[in-house]
């Protein structure tokens, strides 16, 4: 890779919750795989995040970023064409947070929703530090854009700040971050609520063909269509939400008969589970081949550290020089 290229730079960050979900890869993979032909891509896997939550319970952490990179790598991400790497394997994440950390107040930070949300099961000092350690993530190598929901909008507005502070008190060493947001497609789980592994209502992308069909037979559909016959709201069933992405055309195959009650919810989901297991196959091969050699994933999070920390201690010499923190004797 020569960066020399003039292309803008994306910064993401996930935290590593091992193998992903059909609502990780539609949310956010998928959207990453085709920012990598455009931009200088660093996909970061943040594991100092992950420790806001759970700090006690580390010893499944490595295998949990193993599985993220092979899904990474299988949904698509080219190793050649963006760095996929470890938080905190690049120290320097950790100085720009201390760095940063004088340059917010408390109160801007317990008034972030994200710390609102959760501050009755989350009161550590960590925790409220978490924006400020994701502006470090991204100042960090500059990046123009950071791809994100509409929930991640106000940590970005927090870098932006942060790289602004930063510029105006000592000179101007950072890019100003933008939100590049995106519209994330709903994706619900078999209850009803949010897909996510913690309520284990998702479908992984490394089940079997197998558990993704009996994972589909168990979501939930629209109450009041109790068995084939009974006309049904698709726009209350999570089954038709990922119709909607895996069907070609849902609005006339999947809702009209669903309504009339001619389409049957044990029908409507095994055309759901045929098209979805179709979707995830070449996904769930290169996954496959990938767990052959687990060595090879081993090195491409190695180069992608070393390229990564290339960049990082770039941006962090000029931090340094910026604030005169240099105590060499003269050359
Ligand atoms: N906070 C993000 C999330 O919960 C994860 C994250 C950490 C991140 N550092 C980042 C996202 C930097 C984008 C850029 O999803």
């Amino acid at each position: 890779m020569t960066e020399h290229i003039k292309k803008k730079t994306i910064l993401s960050g996930m935290q590593p919750t091992g193998s992903l979900h059909i609502g990780n890869l539609e949310g956010a993979l998928k959207n990453w795989v085709d920012c990598q032909d455009d931009y200088w891509m660093y996909c970061c896997i943040v594991d100092w995040h992950s420790l806001t939550a759970e700090y006690t319970d580390t010893k499944g952490l490595k295998e949990k970023v193993f599985q993220m990179a092979v899904d990474f790598l299988a949904a698509g991400l080219d190793p050649e064409k963006c760095a996929i790497f470890v938080q905190s394997e690049v120290i320097e994440h950790a100085e720009l947070h201390l760095i940063f950390s004088m340059l917010i107040s408390v109160p801007t930070l317990t008034r972030m929703p994200t710390y609102q949300e959760k501050k009755d099961k989350l009161d550590s000092y960590g925790f409220l530090g978490y924006p400020v350690l994701q502006a470090a993530d991204i100042c960090l190598y500059n990046a123009d854009f950071v791809p994100v929901g509409k929930d991640q909008e106000k940590h970005i507005w927090l870098a932006k700040d942060l790289a602004q502070r930063f510029n105006s008190t000592y000179k101007k060493v950072f890019q100003e971050p933008e939100a590049l947001l995106r519209e994330i497609p709903l994706i619900l789980g078999a209850d009803n609520r949010k897909m996510s592994k913690s309520y284990d209502n998702h479908i992984p992308i490394d089940f079997t063909e197998k558990q993704t069909e009996k994972r589909l037979k168990s979501f939930y559909t629209d109450p009041n269509k109790q068995r084939k016959g009974d006309p049904g709201n698709p726009d209350k069933c999570p089954i038709y939400l990922l119709h909607k992405i895996y069907s070609d055309n849902p609005e006339k195959e999947i809702a009209p008969p669903c309504r009339t009650g001619e389409l049957g919810c044990v029908d409507c989901k095994l055309k759901l589970t045929e098209r979805l297991n179709k979707s995830l196959a070449p996904i769930r091969e290169k996954r496959q081949e990938l767990l052959k050699d687990p060595n090879q994933v081993w090195d491409i999070l190695a180069t992608g550290r070393d390229r990564a920390k290339q960049r990082a201690g770039n941006v962090m010499d000029k931090v340094r020089s910026a604030m005169k923190l240099s105590y060499r004797k003269k050359k």
